[in-house]
């Protein structure tokens, strides 16, 4: 992975047959956005409607982070949004640890090369792998999110901002303003 630009990643993942996540998918959905992104999202897994397009937050989810980033007056071009794992696990279950690992060095090598300023992991499974990737201890969500963890890469400071996935206001619109105020943790981390 090491030394492979971003669009080889991302034609990489499309036809990765690493795990078999491969077999029922439609389509592998690298993730899309700026290779100049200042901001990096990460999410989970593709859905129904990111499997059909091979584009990431493309459906309902897509919708709602889309509200949020026009919040904090962010265009989606100036990010780049990725999921911990790049292919649809069958009927939306939650991807297994196995194929997060499998999937976890394109996710590192698109860190690597974006080099943003701000990481975004939506979910509790883009943090718990976040965390892992960067040696930080292990922390629960609901005392972790809106916080901003600075972490020094290769010598660069970085700034990590824990949050919910978008999809759970589906859920419970009742977290919507927790999350929003998350988001605006993260416009003032790019304004810093
Ligand atoms: N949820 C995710 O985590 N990723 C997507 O791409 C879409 C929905």
């Amino acid at each position: 992975m090491g030394e492979l630009e971003l669009s080889q990643i991302e034609e990489i993942v499309r036809i990765c047959l690493l795990c078999d996540l491969s077999l029922s998918r439609t389509h592998a959905v690298p993730g899309e956005g700026s290779p100049k992104a200042r901001i990096f999202l990460i999410g989970e897994a593709p859905g129904k409607e990111e499997d059909r397009l091979g584009r990431p937050f493309v459906g309902r989810a897509g919708q709602i982070l889309d509200h949020l980033l026009l919040s904090i007056k962010l265009d989606r071009a100036d990010t780049y949004i990725t999921s911990v794992v790049k292919c649809r696990p069958p009927k939306n279950r939650e991807p297994a640890m196995k194929e997060e690992v499998i999937c976890n060095r394109y996710l590192a090598r698109q860190l690597e090369l974006i080099d943003p300023d701000v990481i975004v992991p939506m979910g509790r499974h883009a943090i718990t792998c976040l965390f892992e990737m960067f040696g930080l201890e292990r922390q629960e969500i609901a005392h972790v999110h809106g916080k901003t963890i600075a972490i020094i890469v290769h010598g660069k400071k970085k700034k990590i901002i824990p949050t919910y996935h978008p999809a759970v206001i589906t859920h419970n619109p009742r977290m919507r303003l927790s999350i929003e105020k998350d988001f605006h943790a993260v416009r003032s981390a790019l304004q810093e």
